[in-house]
């Protein structure tokens, strides 16, 4: 399994401690960028994480911008992507075991450095708890054959 992490401008610091949180934890964890605080575009990062993040069912995505919005509403519009936007342990638990979220997305300037690292912990420690929480995303997933 792999952590792919990325970040804009906006999450850069924050995308820095959890790429060095989750090394010192023994993760093989890749960084897509952004690699300086030079203003740059969050859909560039999301859909290069993206895209890494489907390279193996295995994978998961940490994406952090300035709030962690605009990078959850570009991950969530690519299919085979469950992104949830998170700010407190528990929707962080919660959407692994009945989402079964593949990317988590953080804001910077709402999440601070100690719980922003609680809330990935909690997340990568949770595990998808399937049956009817399978069925349901499998309703969501019937979106894809309307587009
Ligand atoms: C950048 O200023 C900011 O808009 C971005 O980091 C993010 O918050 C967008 O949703």
């Amino acid at each position: 399994m792999k952590i792919i992490i990325g970040s804009d401008h906006g999450g850069l610091l924050l995308k820095n401690q959890i790429f060095q949180h989750l090394k010192d934890n023994g993760y093989d964890v890749d960084d897509v960028g952004t690699y300086t605080a030079d203003s740059c575009d969050y859909p560039v990062i999301a859909k290069d994480l993206t895209s890494k993040v489907l390279e193996s069912a295995e994978n998961l995505g940490i994406l952090v911008c300035g709030t962690g919005i605009g990078m959850c509403i570009y991950a969530n519009k690519v299919k085979g992507i469950r992104a949830a936007h998170c700010t407190d342990t528990y929707s962080a638990r919660l959407t692994r075991q009945h989402n079964n979220t593949n990317v988590l997305c953080l804001g910077e300037r709402i999440t601070g450095f100690g719980l922003g690292l609680d809330i990935v912990d909690e997340w990568l420690n949770a595990s998808f708890e399937g049956g009817r929480h399978q069925r349901r995303i499998d309703m969501v997933n019937e979106l894809d054959r309307m587009r």
